[in-house]
């Protein structure tokens, strides 16, 4: 009896449910034009924090104060991508991709936000990423807003929880069409409000830090109204951009314009109809509540139905400008999880009360893993999930155009540290991007319409809470150097686009 309990609760004993997909990829499985490249984001990458007028941001002010970060980590120096941009964009041709997604600093641009003078030192900064990429070749795919924010907006009037925000992202949003619009044909205006809105204001992971009990143990913050209202100003900061793009920018300059979600899939805990509902209610939760009031107008019916008075409503006037403003669906896919219904059966505190509707997701069904671990301990390898996540959203909103603006792997952290020759030597990222990349080609054949996939990373980076342990990168990163040394993924990648280009 002793023995079946240790083999149900050891991980390491835990068999894994895995795919070994076989199926090769060729570029050529992709439609013409379509966009392959890497990406990345400013905070992660650029350093050079206090240099060429920069402000402070929310994350240079949260990275510095002890114990929020692993290892205390910060992104002072980060990859020093400020300084280092030329040699990026030298590896970045090297794949051979077409594209490169990079997020905007608004704390280089606007170092106090509306509140003070525009820094074209760091205006000059992106015109010259975007001129020399635009000269390899490689589609500027840029994102307005990655997490960043200048640190006077949070002291002012704690950033995206007002919807005096709204109006300091339009006025970002104005200088960057304005600046970079005539040689930009891929916006999205912002990054994962939807997991932004979870870390800062529901796990405090993020800054500001805001959390309440049963989340963590913050001294501030609520984490039933927080999230739902950083949510709301962010969606309405986002339409408010895109209608200014659309009146004064995209009919001269033609672009292109749309905002990322993060979303899982899932999958039902049990065989019932129960956790069917479950899974439902989890993809509203995460991905329609970014989508649906874009392409509908409003929150999900599930978020209306289990949040009440909770959920902010949209004005006449805010819906108008709300609904369609988008011109694709951006996804930043990685995972699948199993979804079990918490409404009739008792919720395992934690994770996804009440945000997210009353679902307990687990990587985990009868001591069987949903796929192979990675960094994330809510990161599985799933791929059989890129093709199911497509699939949703091509249903729930009539097949619009959309980008995988982000799919990758970091490999899990190992008892003893890794050596450099380990890290370079990645064949289970290669495995991760094959075979979530057939399943992304076995969507487009069946008729999703997809334009893109976008590997996160390009380089090794900060990522966020877990500082420079976990690792993303085709290129590896020396943290000593900074030296920048191509992983095999890389090498893969690049064969992918280059060898198989030439052939077909
Ligand atoms: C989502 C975020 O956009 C990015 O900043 C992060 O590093 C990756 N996923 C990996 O967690």
């Amino acid at each position: 009896f002793f023995f079946c309990i240790v083999l149900l609760l050891h991980p390491s004993l835990a068999q894994t449910t895995n795919e070994h997909e076989q199926e090769d990829v060729k570029r050529s499985q992709f439609p013409d034009g379509f966009l392959f490249g890497t990406s990345t984001s400013s905070y992660q990458i650029e350093g050079a924090y206090l240099e060429d007028g920069k402000g402070l941001n929310n994350w240079d002010v949260f990275t510095h104060i002890p114990g929020n970060i692993k290892n205390n980590d910060n992104g002072d120096i980060a990859d020093n991508h400020y300084h280092q941009f030329l040699e990026d964009i030298e590896l970045m041709q090297s794949l051979g991709v077409n594209a490169y997604r990079f997020s905007i600093s608004w704390s280089r641009i606007l170092p106090r936000g509306r509140f003070g003078e525009v820094n074209t030192r760091g205006i000059s900064f992106y015109n010259n990423l975007i001129d020399n990429l635009l000269l390899k070749g490689i589609e500027p795919f840029v994102t307005i807003h990655h997490h960043d924010i200048p640190q006077e907006l949070e002291d002012r009037y704690g950033s995206w929880l007002s919807p005096l925000m709204q109006e300091d992202f339009l006025y970002f949003a104005e200088i960057c069409f304005k600046s970079f619009g005539h040689k930009i044909k891929y916006w999205t205006t912002l990054n994962e409000p939807n997991l932004f809105a979870d870390m800062a204001y529901m796990r405090g992971w993020y800054p500001p830090g805001h959390c309440s009990p049963p989340f963590g143990n913050c001294s501030f913050g609520n984490s039933d109204v927080e999230p739902p209202t950083a949510m709301h100003n962010m969606l309405l900061a986002h339409a408010k951009a895109v209608k200014l793009y659309r009146q004064m920018f995209q009919p001269k300059q033609g672009g292109s314009i749309g905002i990322i979600a993060n979303t899982m899939m899932y999958e039902p805990h049990g065989d019932n109809e129960d956790d069917q509902k479950a899974v439902s209610r989890a993809l509203a939760f995460q991905l329609a509540w970014v989508f649906d009031p874009i392409v509908y107008g409003d929150y999900p019916p599930e978020m209306r139905h289990y949040l009440g008075s909770v959920l902010p409503r949209f004005s006449q006037e805010e819906i108008s400008i709300l609904k369609g403003s988008i011109d694709f669906i951006a996804i930043n896919h990685y995972s699948t999880l199993y979804a079990k219904d918490c409404i009739h059966s008792a919720c395992i505190p934690g994770w996804d009360r009440p945000i997210r509707g009353f679902v307990y997701t687990t990587g985990e069904r009868d001591g069987v893993l949903i796929g192979d671990r990675t960094a994330n301990p809510r990161f599985f390898v799933v791929p059989r999930g890129m093709e199911k996540i497509i699939n949703y959203v091509k249903e729930r909103y009539n097949n619009m155009p959309m980008i995988v603006t982000e799919n990758g792997f970091a490999p899990p952290p190992q008892q003893k540290q890794q050596h450099q020759q380990d890290l370079l030597q990645d064949a289970e990222r290669i495995n991760f991007h094959k075979s979530y990349l057939a399943a992304l080609a076995r969507a487009i054949r069946n008729g999703a319409d997809v334009r893109g996939y976008f590997v996160w990373s390009m380089i090794d980076n900060f990522e966020w809470i877990d500082g420079y342990s976990v690792r993303y990168g085709l290129y590896y990163v020396d943290r000593q150097t900074l030296k920048r040394m191509p992983k095999l993924s890389a090498k893969w990648y690049k064969n992918i686009l280059t060898v198989d280009a030439t052939s077909n």
